[in-house]
C-alpha cells in the first residue's frame, strides 16, 4: 500500500509538477532582438516625456517598419522601495507611472522594456533586484513589461548563473512573456550557461563611442567597436535562435563619422547581434537613419537560420567575414580596420570554405552566385569574375551572394 502511494505521488509529480518547473519562456527571440535603449545617449537623464518621444520617433521614422520594436528604459528610472518593498519609479521624472508609459509604448505598436540589476544596487546606485526578484517580476508583468535588461553591479560574491536563474524563475512565475537580457559583461562566461536562462547575454564590458580605442574609467575599461569585435572570437558556436551573444548596444548616430557607423552596424549584423539603437531617434541625420534602416543589412542580421558569422581571412588590417544565410545565400563583408584606404580583390575561386558549425559549403566552382552590394544598393556581376574594390579607411564593403536562377 505504502509503495503504491509513493508511486502515485511520483507519477503525479512527473505529470503535473515537472512540466511546470520554471524555465526561460521560449521563442521570444527567434531572431536577434531589435529596439532602442536610453543608456548610450542619455545615461541617467531619463524621463517619461523623453521615452514617449523616442517611441513616437521609432514609429514615425521608419525604424519600426525596419523591424525595431523594443523601447527600453535603462538605469535611473527607479528611486527607492516603499515600506512593503515595492520598487518606486522617480515621481518627478515618471509622474504618470511606468504602467501608463508601457501602455503608451504599446499604443504605438511597440514593446516596452525596463532595466534592473542582480545586485543590491544598480550600477548607478539605484535600488536593484536582489531579494526582491519575485516581487519585481510580478510588478513588471503588471505594468506590461516585455523586455528586462538585468545588470551585474554590486553583486559581491553572488554566483552569476544562480542569480540570473532566480530572476528567470521569477519571470516564469509572473507568467508574462518577457525577453530576458543578461547584462553580466562576460565575466562568468554566460555563453556557457546563458541559453537556459535568458535570450541574450552581454559578452563584454560597455561599448564606448569610438571606433578603435579603449577608455579608462578607473576600475574598468570601456571598449571601442574594434575592441569589442575582437572579443567575440570563439563565441559564435554558443549563439543561435532564442540565445544570442550580445556585444552591447549600438553607438550609431552618437558621433562617429558615417563610415565608422556603417562599419560598426555591418559587423553587428554579421555577428547576429541584438540591434539595440542607442542614439536620439528624435534627431537623426539622414545618414544615421539610412544606416539603421538598411533593409539588406537587417536581413543579414535577422536571417532565420540564426547563424553568427565568422572571420574567413585577415590580412593587412582587412578582414573578410562570412555569414551563411537561408535559401543558400551568403553575406560576405570586408572590413577595413586601417586608417587608410585598401584595394581589395575578391577572387572567389580562392575563397572556398566549409563552415563546420553550419555544415555549409561555399565553393564557387560548384555554384555561381549573383552579387548585391548592400550599401550601394546595387546588383551586378557574379562570382565567375573576381571583384575589385577600394574600401575607404574604417569602412566596409558588404555583399549579399544569392543563387543564380
Ligand atoms: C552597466 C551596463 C550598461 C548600463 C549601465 C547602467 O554599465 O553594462 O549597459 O546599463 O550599467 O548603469
Amino acid at each position: 500500500m505504502k509503495i503504491h502511494t509513493k508511486l502515485l505521488w511520483s507519477v503525479l509529480f512527473l505529470l503535473v509538477l515537472y512540466p511546470l518547473q520554471a524555465q526561460k519562456i521560449q521563442g521570444l527571440a527567434k531572431t536577434p532582438p531589435m529596439g532602442w535603449n536610453s543608456w548610450n545617449k542619455f545615461a541617467c537623464d531619463v524621463s517619461e516625456i523623453m521615452i514617449r518621444e523616442e517611441a513616437d520617433a521609432m514609429a514615425a521614422s521608419g525604424l519600426k517598419e525596419a523591424g525595431y520594436q523594443y523601447i527600453v528604459i535603462d538605469d535611473c528610472w527607479q528611486v527607492t522601495r516603499d515600506s512593503l518593498g515595492f520598487i518606486v519609479p522617480d515621481p518627478q521624472r515618471f509622474p504618470s507611472g511606468i504602467k501608463a508609459l508601457a501602455d503608451y509604448v504599446h499604443s504605438k505598436g511597440l514593446k516596452f522594456g525596463i532595466y534592473s540589476c542582480a545586485g543590491d544596487k544598480t550600477c548607478a546606485g539605484r535600488p536593484a533586484g536582489r531579494g526582491h526578484e519575485y516581487q519585481d517580476a510580478l510588478m513588471y508583468a503588471k505594468w506590461g513589461v516585455d523586455y528586462l535588461k538585468y545588470d551585474w553591479c554590486n553583486t559581491g560574491k553572488m554566483n552569476a548563473e544562480e542569480a540570473y536563474s532566480t530572476m528567470r524563475d521569477a519571470l516564469f512565475a509572473a507568467g508574462r512573456p518577457i525577453v530576458f537580457s543578461l547584462c553580466e559583461w562576460g565575466n562568468n562566461k554566460p555563453w556557457l550557461w546563458g541559453a537556459a536562462v535568458g535570450h541574450l547575454w552581454r559578452t563584454t564590458g560597455d561599448i564606448y563611442n569610438c571606433f578603435d580605442c579603449k577608455k579608462n574609467n578607473g576600475n574598468w575599461f570601456a571598449n571601442g567597436v574594434l575592441q569589442i569585435l575582437d572579443m567575440q572570437n570563439g563565441l559564435r558556436k554558443f549563439a543561435g535562435p532564442d540565445h544570442w551573444n550580445d556585444p552591447d548596444m549600438l553607438e550609431v548616430g552618437n558621433g562617429m563619422p558615417a563610415n565608422e557607423d556603417r562599419a560598426h552596424f555591418t559587423m553587428w549584423c554579421i555577428l547576429a547581434a541584438p540591434l539595440i539603437a542607442g542614439n536620439d531617434l528624435r534627431n537623426m541625420s539622414p545618414e544615421t537613419k539610412a544606416i539603421l534602416t538598411n533593409k539588406e543589412a537587417i536581413a543579414i542580421n535577422q536571417d532565420t537560420l540564426g547563424i553568427q558569422g565568422f572571420k574567413f581571412v585577415s590580412k593587412d588590417s582587412v578582414e573578410t567575414w562570412m555569414k551563411p544565410l537561408c535559401g543558400g545565400k551568403w553575406a560576405v563583408c570586408v572590413l577595413n580596420r586601417s586608417k587608410s584606404y585598401r584595394s581589395v580583390d575578391l577572387d572567389w575561386k580562392f575563397m572556398s570554405v566549409t563552415d563546420s558549425l553550419s555544415q555549409r559549403e561555399f565553393n564557387t566552382s560548384k555554384e555561381i552566385f549573383k552579387i548585391k552590394d548592400i550599401w550601394q544598393n546595387k546588383e551586378g556581376g557574379d562570382t565567375r569574375k573576381p571583384l575589385k574594390a577600394v574600401i575607404p579607411a574604417h569602412d566596409v564593403l558588404c555583399l549579399k551572394l544569392y543563387r543564380k536562377e
